[in-house]
């Protein structure tokens, strides 16, 4: 992999020998600009890209910034709210596509179960970092879980979860502009990952799972994934496709 790991600690940390294992990388202690580095400094793990991405670089932090705000306001998430439907009681939900982990927080909050599925392993690592940070008494963490893989390698029943969501990379150049920094970021960890983005298939597999609804979520004018939607959400920005069966 085209990546520097870089150790700002001071000294080796087992945090650092975990990552190094991950991701088969022998750590050093200076950043060059013109790589892309991870990088361990106290207890943060971020992404710093190599000059010519001309991106900022990358760092999760799950109770501050937008995901912080979003977090305190989750009952304010009515399109997301009306996509999950009504309930009298908390839902297992599958979100196939944990990203920077917004959706499936704002799930956790909104007081459902979620199991996260993350493809690659830079993410899940700087995730894991990100969650790790939070603290131990925080009851959302109980209901909540991430797991490194692939969601097409695992096999669901129709027992498995109430509800699939599914949240796609697509086009940089229809996503909100808010959006397009992120995604922008995520396109080139996993490409550095060489991890293809495949998403007409990630759908059909989740699709054929048995009798659990599925959600998909899309810029408000992207085309549809193929077959019979039965409704959707419309938001400003992105709308909620809903497949039942
Ligand atoms: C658009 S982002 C999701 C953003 C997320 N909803 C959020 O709120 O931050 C899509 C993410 O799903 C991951 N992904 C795509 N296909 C996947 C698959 N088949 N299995 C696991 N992860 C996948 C990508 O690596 C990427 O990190």
């Amino acid at each position: 992999m085209n990546l520097d790991l870089i150790n700002l600690v001071g000294f080796e940390s087992q945090k650092l020998k975990e990552l190094e294992t991950k991701l088969n990388l022998i750590a050093n202690k200076t950043i060059n600009l013109n790589h892309d580095s991870l990088v361990l400094q106290d207890d943060n793990l971020f992404f710093n890209f190599k000059k010519e991405r001309a991106l900022t670089p990358l760092k999760i932090d799950i109770q501050k910034g937008a995901l912080g705000w979003r977090l305190a306001r989750a009952q304010h998430e009515r399109h997301l709210k009306k996509a999950i439907g009504k309930t009298d009681r908390p839902l297992r939900i599958l979100d196939a596509t944990a990203g920077l982990l917004g959706d499936s927080m704002i799930m956790l909050a909104l007081g459902h179960s979620v199991t996260a599925y993350e493809k690659s392993k830079i993410l899940f690592s700087m995730l894991n970092n990100a969650l790790n940070q939070l603290p131990e008494t925080d009851p959302n963490l109980l209901n909540f879980k991430l797991i490194n893989s692939n969601v097409c390698e695992t096999n669901f029943n129709e027992k498995s979860f109430d509800v699939i969501y599914f949240d796609p990379m697509y086009p940089e150049d229809k996503a909100s502009s808010a959006r397009r920094s992120d995604l922008k970021k995520i396109n080139s960890i996993l490409e550095i990952e060489g991890l293809a983005s495949d998403p007409e298939s990630t759908f059909t597999y989740l699709r054929n799972i048995p009798n659990t609804k599925l959600i998909v979520k899309r810029p408000l004018k992207a085309d549809a994934f193929k077959g019979s939607i039965n409704y959707q959400v419309l938001g400003k920005s992105v709308r909620f496709d809903i497949y039942l069966n």
